[in-house]
């Protein structure tokens, strides 16, 4: 959905929709971009109250709300079920959907066609797919089909065998000009924005100045235009263990387990419902009740 055509929530917000040419200003003016994931409803709404630019519906649905080991088997069709989900509770940020592993790569054919799914079944803004390469020909062959695309290079979870596992990229001279390569391939291709994940900080400093549009870091340090975070990470609402960059900006999952403990406790114990969860009736219709039933063959005071 283009943000020309997506409901402005200025009237009730204040902000009006995030474009690309919002970020690219931003880029400009040095004021950071926001972006966080969401994957549902709910969390789309959190995500537009807290006022975020960007909203990525990542294949990181995968391992964080559909149990998989990892991103590789998500399909599209899952993700645009999440995505139309995702569309259903934003307004304002720009709403990226992720390119599942094994969506795009085969062809500039196939590459088109998913992204126009994005687009059309789910009302996506833009897709992001992942790494440089033929990957920069498949962006290139999306935004020439009418689709924006972000890059993402780095650590790229869709090929991180390839990569040597969930670690660091560009730790050495010659694997830091290959991200810088990758990314000026995803710029060239006309990408409008890239994802930086796990590079040094000071690798991230020295590609900053090659490029044009604007740069989202997740452990990419904080030379970038703007910084990511799984949502699910940021609040907390899993108990496993997390990479180095991710800060932890609340527990909710303690604070889930608490309350609905505390609600196992209350049914156990029979301190809930209260009468404050309780629905009335009149006392006259209570009495006719009484009277209907006792009337009824078979009722209690019948059976006596
Ligand atoms: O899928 C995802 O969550 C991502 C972010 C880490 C950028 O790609």
């Amino acid at each position: 959905m283009s943000s020309a055509t997506r409901p402005d929530e200025s009237a009730s917000t204040g902000r009006r929709p995030v474009t690309l040419t919002k970020l690219g200003e931003m880029r400009v003016l040095g004021e950071p971009i926001v972006m966080v994931t969401a994957y549902d409803h709910p969390s789309a709404r959190v995500a537009e109250a807290a006022g975020v630019d960007v909203v990525l519906v990542g294949d990181s649905a995968a391992n964080n709300v559909l149990g998989y080991a990892d991103t590789i088997p998500i399909t599209v069709d899952e993700l645009l079920m999440l995505a139309s989900a995702v569309r259903r509770g934003l307004r304002t940020p720009l709403l990226v959907g992720d390119l599942p592993f094994g969506s795009y790569e085969a062809s500039d054919e196939q590459a088109i066609a998913t992204a126009h799914r994005f687009v059309k079944a789910a009302g996506c803004d833009a897709v992001k797919l992942e790494g440089g390469g033929q990957s920069a020909e498949r962006a290139a062959a999306i935004v020439r089909a009418g689709v924006p695309v972000m890059g993402h290079v780095g650590l790229t979870p869709q090929t991180a065998t390839a990569l040597g596992g969930y670690r660091a990229q560009g730790r050495t001279a010659e694997r830091a000009r290959a991200v810088l390569d990758d990314a000026l391939a995803l710029q060239e291709a006309g990408c409008f924005a890239i994802v930086f994940e796990a590079i040094p900080a000071s690798v991230t400093e020295a590609i900053m100045p090659y490029m044009e549009i604007p740069v989202i870091g997740i452990g990419a340090g904080p030379a970038t235009d703007g910084q990511v975070l799984v949502f699910h990470d940021l609040l907390g609402l899993h108990g496993d263990a997390h990479p180095k960059f991710v800060k932890r900006y609340a527990d909710l999952r303690g604070a889930m387990i608490e309350a609905v403990g505390a609600f196992a406790e209350e049914v156990r114990t029979r301190a809930f419902p209260g009468p404050e969860h309780t629905y009335g009736i009149a006392p006259e219709e209570a009495e006719r009740l009484r009277a209907l039933l006792a009337a009824r063959p078979g009722s209690a005071h019948t059976r006596a």
